[in-house]
């Protein structure tokens, strides 16, 4: 392999054990061993930087520009001339050989990530939802009578006596000896008047905690959506359920891939507890920011309910997650007890009670539960298909008799993954495209307003149902238009589409779509199709027979219909039967949150649902090779598609 000095200082220093890494544009300085990544150094410093491949060298996501210094590195074709020009590295194969100086470039940065329809109308909704809120942890004021000679009975069974009167059943009653090295002082402090903090378990409940005085009181909630590529927390004040502050932010562990597997094998490499500690990182940094922004201390928080898929959760958890890759694909836990933030290492009140959302199986988890926690379609009789878009692209189908779960391994396309100028819906990226059908010129609208640096899922469906309306590309993905087209452009061997010239873009260069983003998208939404088809057929069911789909994840509330069927994502159905739902995981942890009657009911439809595993399926085999076509090899599925297609 030829090996090259990268960067733009070539003279470099001397090779040396120890190296300095300092990355702009934030200046965090790493030290790590010459021979070492920068990926490696990014990784260890808590630098956030996408390593969607998880540094296989495969995805291009990773990239660096290197300042001043060296690095050796081999030639890649995922960066183009100019780039290489200009000192642009892929970190996960650029080596450390002496100090370096990298700056994180526009394209990789990772911007702040923006609550998806926060804000007082969405919390009064949420609010409706819960009827009354049962608290895990809850608080109690008792008034004892202080002892007397005709009442001598111990301090414990005195403040048992109290709970007694206040309903709590005594047989299942547990205390640690914590609490009762400090019973005696507490209890006298204020003449017997205390406060005992119990967490309400399953099977029994404990308290953990006595403190002199009336300290009673709902206190506050958490509700978190753990998901793959970003994390979710609702701060929440239980007295009625008000959302007081929302955050969300990058979850940390994508500097080990983008997908499960990446982080299961990550986790094998470099051990559970590496990717506990980020993920840990994330939800404790967002939650400082919803205290702060709150005005509230973290010891407030005492009830905490949690959502996220099973490989999120048993990272999270520090719990092994290899067997979910392995044949028969068992996770070590489904169901958990309540546990305390102190064991899952959320930095709340340490004594806090924590719900894990119950998963069914490897690949759907506690975040499809959440999900359906929230969209309640269990509970009808309507017909449903539901279709989580996010890296796994899980899918349930049924009604309130029955439920039938798979998860179709669609890839992180629509989150951004394996395509070359993919990106999550993030600002910066183009969200909307239209193509002129004369000029071939895009017409792209872009979340928030700024210069395009990026394209989500909802602009990939766009451009490809646009690109196929308009003769840019054929029914297999190919590129009809003239290679010598002003719109094409090549990179490398390969042709490419400009989305967007130089001048529309931040990064500086065009935002090109190349026959390789478009095969990974067809991939995708042939995955997913072939999912609905299979399930569908499994139940004996025809899509005519649906009363309703309903959508949800990072794109649902940009999705636009008409082009998700157009390119064969969606079935060709009557559009009203369409539904978004946005961020369903989050909605369904606030309701698990708040209510015992939710978090019963999200046991008893985990234990509900019939996983159907399509991973040696044949016949999901053969639909999937049949949905490689835009919209698919069969059109009469797609009779309007192929009533408005271009002769
Ligand atoms: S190319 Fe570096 S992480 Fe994928």
């Amino acid at each position: 392999m030829t090996k090259h000095s990268g960067g733009l200082d070539d003279v470099g220093a001397e090779e040396k054990k120890e190296c300095t890494v300092t990355f702009h544009p934030d200046n965090q300085v790493v030290t790590l061993a010459a021979g070492s990544t920068l990926l490696d150094a990014a990784k260890s410093g808590d630098v956030p930087l996408n390593a969607s491949c998880n540094g296989k060298g495969s995805c291009g996501k990773c990239k660096l520009v290197v300042v001043s210094g060296k690095v050796d590195h081999p030639s890649t074709p995922l960066l183009t001339d100019d780039e290489k020009k200009t000192g642009y590295v892929l970190a996960c194969q650029a080596k450390l050989s002496g100090d370096v100086t990298v700056r994180i470039p526009e394209e990789t940065l990772e911007k702040k990530l923006q609550v998806a329809g926060m804000g007082a109308e969405v919390t009064d909704r949420l609010k409706g939802l819960v009827a009354e809120i049962t608290l895990m942890h809850e608080s109690v004021s008792l008034e004892l009578a202080p002892p007397t000679m005709d009442d001598a009975v111990s301090d414990l069974d005195r403040l048992n006596r109290g709970l007694k009167q206040q309903g709590y059943d005594l047989d299942r009653m547990n205390m640690g000896l914590r609490v009762m090295r400090d019973m005696a002082s507490v209890m006298r402090s204020q003449n017997f008047h205390v406060t005992a903090h119990i967490l309400k378990k399953r099977c029994s409940n404990e308290v953990v905690g006595l403190n002199a005085g009336n300290s009673a009181g709902p206190g506050l909630g958490l509700a978190i959506d753990v998901g793959t590529t970003s994390i979710v927390v609702y701060l929440v004040d239980m007295t009625d359920g008000t959302v007081i502050a929302a955050t969300a932010g990058h979850n940390r562990q994508a500097a080990c891939g983008d997908d499960v597997i990446n982080r299961i094998v990550c986790s094998e490499k470099d051990g559970v507890k590496k990717l506990r500690t980020m993920a840990l990182a994330t939800i404790n940094g967002l939650l400082n920011e919803a205290l702060f922004a709150a005005g509230r201390d973290r010891r407030e928080v005492t009830n905490i309910a949690l959502a996220g898929n099973t490989v999120m959760t048993h990272l999270l958890l520090g719990i092994e997650p290899r067997n979910i890759r392995r044949e028969p694909y068992v996770p070590t836990v489904s169901e958990f007890p309540i546990l305390k933030a102190i064991e899952v290492g959320i930095k709340a009140d340490p004594d806090a009670a924590v719900f894990i959302m119950p998963g069914p199986a490897g690949y759907v988890g506690g975040d499809i539960v959440s999900g359906l926690i929230y969209t309640g379609f269990h509970r009808e009789e309507a017909m449903t298909l539901f279709i989580d878009v996010g890296t796994n692209g899980e899918i349930v189908l049924g009604n309130n008799q029955w439920l039938l779960t798979a998860s179709c391994s669609a890839g992180p396309a629509f989150e951004g993954g394996g395509v070359r100028w993919g990106m999550r819906a993030e600002e910066g990226a183009i969200e909307k495209v239209a193509i002129d059908e004369d000029t071939m010129v895009s017409e792209i609208s872009v979340v928030g307003g700024k210069p395009a640096r990026g394209i989500c899922g909802s602009g990939m469906i766009d451009l490809i149902s646009e690109m196929l309306m308009t003769g840019v590309i054929q029914a297999n993905g190919k590129f009809a238009l003239d290679a010598d087209h002003p719109r094409m452009a090549a990179i490398g061997d390969e042709k490419a589409f400009v989305v967007a010239t130089a001048d529309q873009t931040s990064v500086g260069q065009d935002i090109v779509f190349t026959e390789s983003d478009i095969d990974t998208i067809i991939r995708s939404k042939g995955a997913v199709y072939a999912g609905f088809t299979v399930l569908l057929r499994q139940a004996g069911i025809d899509f005519s027979m649906l009363d309703q789909v309903i959508i949800t994840g990072g794109f649902g509330q940009f999705l636009n219909i008409e082009k998700a069927i157009t390119i064969g994502l969606l079935p060709d159905i009557d559009r009203a039967k369409f539904k978004y739902m946005g961020n369903s995981s989050a909605a369904g942890a606030y309701m698990a949150l708040l209510s015992e009657k939710h978090r019963k009911e999200a046991v008893h439809v985990c234990n509900s649902m019939t996983y159907v595993d399509f991973s040696s399926n044949n016949e999901f085999m053969s639909e999937f090779t049949s949905a490689l076509f835009l919209p698919h090899t069969n059109l009469e599925d797609f009779p309007s598609v192929r009533r408005s297609k271009r002769p």
